[in-house]
């Protein structure tokens, strides 16, 4: 069971397990601990052993005996006998304490399919020899008792916005298990004419007491529930009703129609408005008097009535105000709504705009469209019209030339440079700024992908790469000792197994990737096009070591180094909870994440100078070795099969494969501040509470990760460079590296972790990270 850790893997040195290195056994691990949540609800409801019956687990009861795990939250505690370890793990509301000689760990769950004879516990507690403290790679469950969780209390809205709230909510009535909290908005009543999106979701963890509620529509009331969950089971429900204030009236409202010009009066169709951010209550009839010779542009703030229009010389004014009608009389001189319906001048050019006011529960808002020359329906009433529009035909034709023109040089000017370029090939072919921001893999790589023998030649082409690879990396059958019992992952590739690799008289922890006869002629491309680009820039220290193949005309194992930690489980554990007193919010220091940013910088210099491009940097394909040393896999979190959770990694790309699938070393570029942000806020989740699917539209809005209070704005400044829309505006590996390398001479200048008062630390939310 050492692969379901990542870290605290093997505390028990008796045991043949060694920190592992690789992506596919850390992205195991994620997928083993989201599967063993789900396992234990699932035997909660199939009433096996689980939450449901857990009120007949009574303090100190002796569970049984389990095989060793090692994602175990809180190892490593000392204990004599199982009596003070049932307290320790009491105290934090676990529901089990686990004994393994007289380490004391807690644990949340057990998992049922290890469950080990009695017998294999057999060693005796040293200061209790009445009690079981576990045995060789085994461990003794005793329950603590705990009761589980009821639901929250004191649910409370702060800071209310037009699209946020504050939610509070206190600890369950009395001190219980718990594993987070699920937070739900469902739209109780809303001014919307489209339907909302009917529940919005959030998750916690469990030291969480409040949530910023991001993303809710303006003028909207709420169900807002909280619900604690123990394990995958729901254990109880709070809700508190909520409204947004209203937003600035949306869409803008339509033209009014001039129906008829009389002297001073004018005659106005109203259309009927909506307003999807709160009650269309007034309609606002806005005179302009256009004069062509000045005209100063609309200025909602410089508009008020007529007499002040009059005193500020603006030339528009609100002339009415009313609930609907859907004819108007202009300039009838009545005050109209607290308004001043002047009549207008005579032979003046008039345009009329309409606005709508909000009014709701003690918030106004309003919003104006600006008229346009459409709104004269008939054209008599108004001379000024056919010469406007005489004189746009005229300005047009005179563009239409002048383009015309232009395209026509421009065809000249290309075909002379075809001439000059094409008698000079090899000065293009020298030229490596041209060649530099492509993807030059892809290109190399080519001449495999659109082969649709690839099926039958699979075999040669593959025994072709390895060929390249020097003779001590290629390994007899029996060098290999794998573990059949322990399939990693089921990978598109083939099976993914743990085992021992003797090489150089050294017995080393490996994973192997059994290569399959029968995976998809698509995958057999990426797998060749990955193994060559592979072998080509490895091995680099940065990177996880490959350490070679053994092959056959029978078999192909590829062997790589066993995964230590993923960086993305050794930041999210760095998080210190406020519950516990620390001055600081983070286990790890400044100066160690950003030297992690500035290896990883360091490794990414060393592909774009090798003109190699990532294409899926994100934190879940960095590891940390024991030692604190970066690696990173070039081969991006793994594809495992369909049925499997994925990683999605949409939330680190830039706009451009977002959109396009257009991979360059400046894409690279962005994915690379995504992750460094995610090293400074502790495994935050990227854009938390924005749905995948509006990434784009809102990134190309401006929308980037937000920068918290603890990250400084020298380094925040270097994250925006690196995503500017534009790729080219973006800097390149060596001028990032350049730049953290300063930014680490004085961390303190760059981050703070120390804990003040109105620190947020941005939420961590795993359900988003992955493909649903
Ligand atoms: C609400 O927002 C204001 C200003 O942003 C802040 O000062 C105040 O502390 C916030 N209230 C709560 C309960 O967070
Ligand atoms: C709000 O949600 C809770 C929990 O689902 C439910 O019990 C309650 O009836 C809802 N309130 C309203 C007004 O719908």
């Amino acid at each position: 069971m050492c692969l379901a850790s990542m870290n605290n893997c093997c505390w028990k040195s008796s045991g043949g397990c060694r920190p592992l290195a690789s992506q596919w056994v850390g992205w195991f691990a994620v997928s083993l601990w989201i599967l063993s949540v789900s396992l234990v609800a699932g035997q909660g409801t199939g009433g096996e052993k689980g939450s449901l019956d857990l009120n007949e687990e009574t303090k100190g009861l002796y569970i049984g005996c389990f095989k060793e795990r090692v994602d175990i939250y809180d190892a490593l505690v000392y204990a004599g006998n199982a009596d003070s370890c049932v307290d320790i793990c009491e105290r934090a509301y676990f529901r089990y304490a686990v004994l393994s000689s007289s380490k004391c760990a807690c644990s949340k769950e057990f998992d049922q399919a290890s469950r080990l004879d009695q017998a294999i516990c057999h060693m005796r507690c040293k200061r209790n020899k009445a009690q079981f403290c576990g045995g060789v790679d085994s461990q003794s469950y005793y329950a603590t008792g705990v009761k589980v969780s009821g639901p929250p209390t004191n649910l409370s809205i702060g800071n209310i916005t037009e699209t946020t709230m504050l939610l509070h909510w206190s600890d369950p009535a009395q001190p219980s298990y718990l594993t987070r909290f699920v937070i739900r908005a469902n739209v109780l009543k809303t001014f919307a004419t489209s339907p909302l999106s009917q529940s919005l979701e959030w998750g916690v963890g469990d030291h969480e007491r409040h949530l910023h509620l991001l993303n809710l529509h303006p003028g909207t009331l709420y169900n807002i529930t909280v619900s604690s969950m123990c394990d995958e089971t729901n254990c109880g429900t709070a809700a508190i009703e909520a409204e947004t204030l209203i937003g600035k009236p949306d869409p803008l409202p339509g033209e009014p129609v001039i129906l008829e010009r009389n002297g001073t009066t004018m005659k106005v169709s109203v259309p009927e408005a909506i307003n999807n951010n709160g009650p269309v209550t007034f309609y606002r009839l806005v005179v302009m008097i256009i004069n062509d010779e000045f005209q100063l542009e609309f200025d909602e703030a410089l508009l008020g009535s007529y007499n002040r229009s009059v005193d500020n010389g603006v030339p528009y004014y609100v002339t009415a105000q009313f609930p609907y009608q859907s004819q108007f009389l202009i300039g009838d001189g009545k005050i109209r709504g607290g308004y001043y319906n002047a009549p207008l001048p005579p032979d003046s050019h008039i345009h009329v705009s309409l606005g709508i006011v909000s009014d709701y529960k003690g918030i106004k808002t309003v919003a104006y469209a600006t008229a346009t020359h459409k709104q004269h329906s008939n054209r008599l009433t108004d001379s000024n019209a056919t010469d406007d529009d005489q004189t746009s035909v005229v300005a047009l034709s005179v563009a239409c030339v002048i383009f015309g023109l232009l395209l026509i040089a421009s065809f000249v000017v290309y075909g002379y440079l075809r001439f000059k370029t094409g008698n000079r090939p090899q000065r293009l072919s020298d030229n490596h700024e041209l060649t530099l921001q492509g993807p030059m893999v892809e290109v190399e790589n080519n001449g495999y992908v659109p082969d649709s023998k690839l099926k039958e030649n699979f075999r040669d082409q593959l025994s072709l790469a390895l060929d390249d690879l020097d003779s001590s990396q290629k390994f007899a059958r029996n060098a290999v000792r794998l573990n059949i019992d322990h399939i990693l992952a089921q990978g598109s590739f083939g099976d993914v197994m743990s085992g021992k690799l003797q090489a150089n008289a050294e017995n080393l922890d490996c994973q192997v990737h059994v290569i399959s006869d029968d995976i998809e002629s698509q995958d057999q491309a990426v797998l060749l096009k990955e193994l060559n680009q592979m072998i080509r820039l490895m091995p680099h220290e940065k990177f996880l070591t490959f350490y070679g193949v053994s092959a056959s005309a029978d078999w192909v194992y590829l062997i790589f180094e066993l995964p230590p930690v993923l960086l993305k489980k050794r930041l999210v554990e760095a998080r210190i909870p406020p519950s516990v007193d620390s001055a600081r919010f983070s286990a790890i220091s400044e100066e160690m994440i950003l030297q992690w940013i500035y290896d990883i910088s360091v490794a990414m210099e060393y592909l774009e100078t090798n003109k190699a491009v990532h294409k899926k940097l994100c934190s879940y394909c960095v590891y940390v070795t024991n030692t604190n040393q970066i690696k990173l896999s070039i081969f991006g979190p793994p594809r495992l099969a369909d049925h499997e959770k994925q990683i999605d990694i949409s939330r680190w790309m830039a706009p451009e494969v977002l959109r396009f699938q257009h991979h360059s070393t400046k894409s690279d570029v962005w994915s690379y501040a995504c992750l460094a942000w995610e090293c400074c806020t502790l495994g935050a989740t990227l854009y938390a509470n924005i749905t995948s699917q509006d990434l784009l539209p809102r990134m190309k809005n401006g929308l980037r990760p937000e920068q918290p209070a603890f990250i400084f704005n020298d380094l925040y400044q270097l994250f925006l460079n690196c995503w500017q829309i534009e790729p080219s505006e973006r800097p390149d590996f060596e001028e990032v590296a350049f730049n953290v390398r300063q930014a680490l001479t004085s961390p303190r200048h760059c981050l703070s972790y120390d804990r003040l008062d109105n620190i947020l630390i941005p939420y961590y939310l795993p359900l988003l990270e992955l493909k649903n």
